[in-house]
């Protein structure tokens, strides 16, 4: 089993509070690419979250190291076998504490969004397993698979891009990944709303101003066009984000001044 960050001695289940990450893919490389960069890969080397990949390959006992074969019925592509990932899963399994799900990418799954993240950083820890070809025989999926999940209405050539989508949304929400100074109450989703725009210096670039408010030092007024520009983005956007939400007096009267400006 791969495993970041390494080391020599159990890392996993040791009782603290960091998050554990076991995926079973058969491009177990593909995997440690998100825990090499940016927020995902500060978090495992100040070890606050531990990954590993196991790869059912190397619990295979033929020539070939066979993990697919041709699908019962006919019809193209290859089905991964039940026993290699099986074998992967609970060796996975048993290097992480109780309570770690299956999650099984596919397009068959419930959509990933932001309430799914934070479920998911509650746990101890998840098992995500990442399937290829045209998927895993449905037995595997009724016997050991506890949650499907999908990145969304498309295909994937496999599940490790989404895999690591989960691993990345998840971690950013565990305490002491974030600074304060980028914290995550902050992010789009999180009211249940697209994220108000962002700019930096210089005031002026390409022709275009900054907006005047966000200049203005006034904390309350600058809260106030933040809230109304997350309000309007998502109803022009994202009308379906609007329809779940129960707008207040306030943010109605925000949407409909935006909606106004808009007009001018
Ligand atoms: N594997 C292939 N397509 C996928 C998708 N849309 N979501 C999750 N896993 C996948």
């Amino acid at each position: 089993m791969l495993t970041w960050p390494r080391a020599e001695s159990t890392l996993i289940g040791n009782g603290t509070e960091e998050m554990h990450f076991a995926v079973v893919s058969l491009f177990p490389e593909m995997i440690g690419t998100v825990g090499q960069f940016g927020v995902v890969g500060r978090a495992l080397q100040r070890n606050l979250v531990t990954l590993a990949v196991e790869n059912p390959r190397d619990h295979t006992s033929d020539a070939h190291r066979t993990v697919d074969d041709r699908p019962y019925g006919g019809g193209p592509g290859m089905v991964m076998k039940f026993e290699p990932v099986a074998a992967a899963l609970e060796t996975a399994k048993g290097q992480l504490p109780e309570g770690c799900p299956v999650v099984y990418l596919s397009p068959q799954g419930r959509v990933f969004d932001q309430a799914m993240a934070n479920r998911f950083s509650n746990l101890p820890g998840l098992v995500l397993l990442a399937g290829r070809y045209e998927g895993i025989d449905e037995r595997l999926i009724d016997s050991h698979v506890d949650e499907e999940v999908s990145l969304g209405d498309y295909v994937l050539s496999g599940g490790e891009i989404a895999a690591m989508a989960v691993i990345d949304a998840v971690v950013r929400l565990l305490p002491g990944v974030l600074g304060d100074d980028e914290s995550a109450t902050q992010d789009s989703f999180v009211e249940g709303l697209l994220d108000c725009p962002h700019y930096t210096r210089p005031e002026v670039v390409a022709g275009k101003r900054v907006p005047e408010v966000l200049l203005s030092g006034d904390h309350a007024g600058i809260a106030r066009w933040r809230n109304k520009q997350a309000l309007g983005r998502s109803f022009q956007r994202r009308p379906d984000l609007l329809r779940k939400l129960d707008l207040t007096d306030e943010q109605q009267t925000l949407l409909d001044e935006y909606l106004k400006e808009q007009r001018q």
